[in-house]
């Protein structure tokens, strides 16, 4: 008798994922990059240095993503809580950031990602602000669609819906509330990764979740590889999604 042996990651081939995408209809992807703090105080380091690491696993992540044929990956840089950390954390989050946008402007021939900033602009610096429109204009023809939340909280996200639907004399309807919400120009998040440990969202996506499929590894973002992102793909082709029905 033969067993199938079950995939985890390590031994299927790049060509496979792709297939592994194709067929299970992944084209959206949503991470919570949690655990940075953490990887970085376990080996003595300030929590800075977890998240300039989380920045590289980031971009690695990227562009797995892109290989394997995904074509909107959505991500939570910094949300509205955030601004409780202390402030040379946030300080060096804002760098980090602000390199990775003109690392982003520098590459745009190359790498043909569409960058679009979820969240509530106005309250970050002016000159931040900017850059990201900048990007944003700068990219927007471009194939693979990277949601970087920013200043970003789910609940604020569908209150400022609603009230810009009343504002319009319009009435609340899912369609309409959708159309209003940061992520309008993406499909809902087939899947949302969440490393660190921690079993909740977070704020993060709440109406775009409805019918996500939720992954959670204690893996440390700055640690999430290549064969992290392969269990969690392989982990969502396994799964029933039955939107409700049966
Ligand atoms: C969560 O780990 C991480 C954050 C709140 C910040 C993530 C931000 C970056 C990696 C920099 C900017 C991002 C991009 C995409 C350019 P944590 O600090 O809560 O970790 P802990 O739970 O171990 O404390």
């Amino acid at each position: 008798m033969f067993f199938k042996k079950k995939q985890t990651g390590q031994d299927i081939q790049s060509a496979d994922m792709r297939k592994v995408v194709q067929d299970t209809g992944l084209s959206h992807i949503a991470f919570i990059m949690d655990g940075n703090g953490r990887w970085a105080t376990g080996r003595g380091l300030p929590r800075e240095a977890g998240h300039s690491v989380g920045v590289k696993t980031f971009k690695k992540t990227v562009t797995l993503c892109r290989d394997y044929g995904i074509q909107t990956v959505t991500t939570y840089a910094f949300s509205t809580e955030n601004w409780k950390r202390p402030e040379n954390e946030i300080r060096e989050i804002m760098r980090l950031l602000d390199t990775y946008i003109k690392e982003a402007r520098d590459d745009n021939e190359k790498n043909r990602i569409r960058y679009i900033f979820l969240g509530d602009k106005a309250g970050l610096d002016p000159r931040i602000q900017e850059k990201c429109t900048f990007l944003e204009d700068l990219t927007h023809d471009n194939p693979l669609t990277l949601n970087i939340a920013l200043n970003y909280g789910g609940r604020s996200e569908i209150t400022q819906a609603c009230n810009a639907l009343i504002a319009k004399g319009k009435a609340v309807t899912e369609e309409e509330l959708s159309s209003q919400l940061y992520t309008r120009e993406s499909p809902d998040p087939d899947l949302i990764v969440r490393t660190g440990g921690e079993y909740r969202l977070s704020n993060f996506l709440l109406w775009q979740a409805a019918y996500a499929e939720l992954y959670f590894t204690e893996c440390l973002w700055p640690d999430f590889d290549e064969t992290e992102l392969r269990r969690a793909i392989l982990e969502f082709s396994g799964r029933k999604r039955r939107f409700g029905g049966v």
